[in-house]
């Protein structure tokens, strides 16, 4: 493994006690190799956000974020945002044509908070969304000349992103500017907004316990030989990445 993305919430954090899990084995696996593996949360939290979390200094200091749901990868060690990668979200894609088609849609969405919004991610929360009524929305967007899709987690967070905005691709991109291979790449994860990372072929997806059963059917349907976790969350995901690293 030269480089793990893991998504945060959920995935290796809960609260202190998994944060500690986490550091304490990501530094005793740090400490048995010769090469140390780069480490990426890959989150649909902002870079304020993920920042916060990381400053407190419960988690390990990651080498890279990928965040707002893979619509900003940023070097934490320069703190600059990969705007390669960027330039490639703003094809089609308009903020405030989404958002005016998404506010209003049905009384029951509201947007997020503006912290959670950047110019690639217009979020909003909307419990119990149905399928059809996402695929209605992204239709009535397209037909405006903008594409979008909708991630939808945790049956509440709404992220309306670029097309090819996803944290598997996002990952992906990392992995091939750092020259490392797929097939050297873990990722973890427990929510909707995960899925895409497992499906980036050749890659070691680690599924948390607790993950949500909608990613745990669109991992096992995939059939991409994904590890699913006995434990939840941190300790879920050491056993994971013992089973592909030991
Ligand atoms: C994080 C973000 C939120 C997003 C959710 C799901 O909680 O803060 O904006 O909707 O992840 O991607």
């Amino acid at each position: 493994m030269r480089l793990f993305s893991t998504d945060i919430d959920g995935t290796i954090y809960d609260g202190p006690e998994t944060a500690a899990f986490f550091k304490n084995y990501w530094e005793s696996l740090c400490a048995g190799v010769s090469t140390k593996p780069l480490l990426a949360f890959n989150t649909g939290r902002s870079v304020a956000h993920t920042m916060e979390l990381v400053e407190t200094g419960e988690l390990p200091v990651p080498d890279y974020l990928i965040c707002g749901v893979g619509t900003i990868v940023q070097n934490l060690a320069n703190g600059t945002h990969d705007e390669g990668y960027s330039a490639r979200l703003a094809e089609n894609w308009n903020f405030d044509i989404v958002q005016e088609v998404v506010t209003g849609y049905d009384e029951a969405i509201e947007q997020q908070p503006e912290k959670s919004q950047n110019p690639h991610k217009c979020s909003f929360y909307y419990e119990n969304a149905s399928p059809e009524t996402l695929e209605r929305i992204i239709r009535d967007i397209a037909g405006l000349g903008v594409s979008a899709q909708a991630v939808y987690s945790s049956n509440r967070d709404l992220d309306f992103l670029p097309v090819s905005a996803n944290k598997g691709n996002a990952v992906a991109y990392l992995a091939e500017s750092l020259g490392i291979p797929n097939s050297e790449v873990v990722v973890a994860g427990d929510s909707g907004n995960d899925a895409r990372m497992f499906l980036v072929p050749g890659v070691k997806g680690v599924v948390v316990s607790n993950a949500e059963e909608s990613l745990k059917d669109i991992v096992s349907n995939a059939g991409t030989g994904a590890f699913f976790a006995t434990e939840p969350c941190a300790m879920g995901v050491a056993q994971g990445i013992d089973h592909f690293t030991r």
